[in-house]
């Protein structure tokens, strides 16, 4: 059966998440295909764009280095010559690539057509395919030029998880430990009781469809509240400032959730420091990422003082001083600003 989460949005934007299985999930897709449409994806997810009866996608090469100005120029010129107007839609199946690639694509063509993201990572359904962050990377780093362009629809269907390599899968939990650790202690207490389920051979469908519900009525409720990120949707950010130092710095070998899990314990580490939590409770989420299998210590041959330039030019950064998001408790985060460094480096160095 269907789930429902509404991404609730001023000016008639609202839109919903749907989570299920794929036969009912594509008629849900009907109101959007009566249009002209271009379905995206890479050579991995090809197979879940034909599975929701999506023909002919533009297909790409899977990984980070597709997700660049040129790729979009080409799909805004594939759009053009299949005879896409204003009133057609993009479909973007595939991860948090096709997402972003896809949904900046579709937020230029024509200054904005309509985008339905269709998730097939564990990393694209709890968190990138919702919310509207489009983007494609330029040479000086990840992400630094995009737009907000909320899609009309997010179809979700765990089964694609099935085919998910675990690696991914596990990457993909960061982000719900994330939510857990950053906003709410009974799913991050839920999270610890069920760490073995979590990555066990075959994905628990049930088990998979509770936490991409309740990762995604989380990021929807935030997201509706603060939707371009000039207030609480920065707590989203946890474990992103040290994360996209080492994932950037990794040249990506990192995945991105591996990368924000060596965070979220560098963040934690940092607010033990300055005297915001016990270092038990840092401990406790440790523990729930290493039972997961993600990695807690940063490379030791990343350099403190490159992670710090990484993180001095965040885009959550005012002033001069880096904007770190800190929890105070289990399920409660704020921002704190560091207009001095040497703790933040401390930490970097320490955590090895
Ligand atoms: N991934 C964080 C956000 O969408 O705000």
């Amino acid at each position: 059966m269907l789930k429902n989460v509404k991404v609730p949005l001023s000016g008639g934007r609202n839109y919903d998440i749907w989570i299920g299985p794929v036969r009912e999930l594509k008629e849900k897709l009907v109101p959007f295909t009566a249009s002209t449409f271009i379905t995206v994806a890479d050579t991995n997810t090809a197979g879940a764009a034909a599975a929701m009866g999506l023909p002919e996608p533009v297909i790409l090469p899977p990984g980070e280095s597709t997700k660049d100005f040129a790729a979009a120029a080409m799909l805004c010129g594939e759009a053009a010559r299949r005879g896409l107007d204003r009133h057609s839609v993009f479909f973007a199946a595939g991860g948090g690539v096709i997402g972003d690639l896809a949904g900046f694509a579709a937020a230029i063509y024509m200054r904005g057509v309509r985008v339905v993201q269709i998730p097939t990572s564990l990393l694209a359904m709890v968190d990138s395919s919702v919310g509207g962050k489009t983007a494609v990377d330029i040479p000086e780093g990840k992400n630094l030029a995009g737009a907000f362009h909320q899609p009309s629809a997010v179809l979700i269907a765990p089964e694609f998880l099935q085919t998910l390599p675990i690696r991914e899968r596990i990457g993909g939990l960061a982000e719900v430990v994330k939510y857990g650790f950053a906003l709410d202690q009974d799913f991050f207490a839920f999270l610890e009781d069920h760490a073995g389920d979590l990555t066990a051979p075959s994905p628990d469908p049930e088990l998979f469809r509770t936490i991409i519900r309740r990762s995604c009525e989380i990021k929807a409720e935030i997201v509706a509240a603060d939707e371009h990120e000039s207030g609480i949707r920065k707590y989203l950010n946890y474990g992103h400032t040290y994360g996209h130092a080492v994932e950037l710095i990794s040249n990506f070998t990192l995945s991105h959730g591996e990368a924000v899990a060596i965070g979220m314990t560098a963040a934690a580490r940092l607010a033990v420091r300055c005297g915001r939590i016990s270092p038990q409770l840092a401990e406790r989420q440790e523990t729930l990422l290493r039972n997961i299998g993600l990695p807690c210590r940063i490379p030791k041959t990343m350099p403190s003082k490159r992670i710090l330039e990484i993180m001095a030019r965040d885009k959550k950064n005012e002033s001069g001083a880096v904007t770190m998001v800190l929890p105070s408790g289990l399920g409660r985060v704020e921002c704190v600003k560091f207009r001095d460094h040497a703790g933040l480096e401390a930490v970097a160095e320490e955590l090895r």
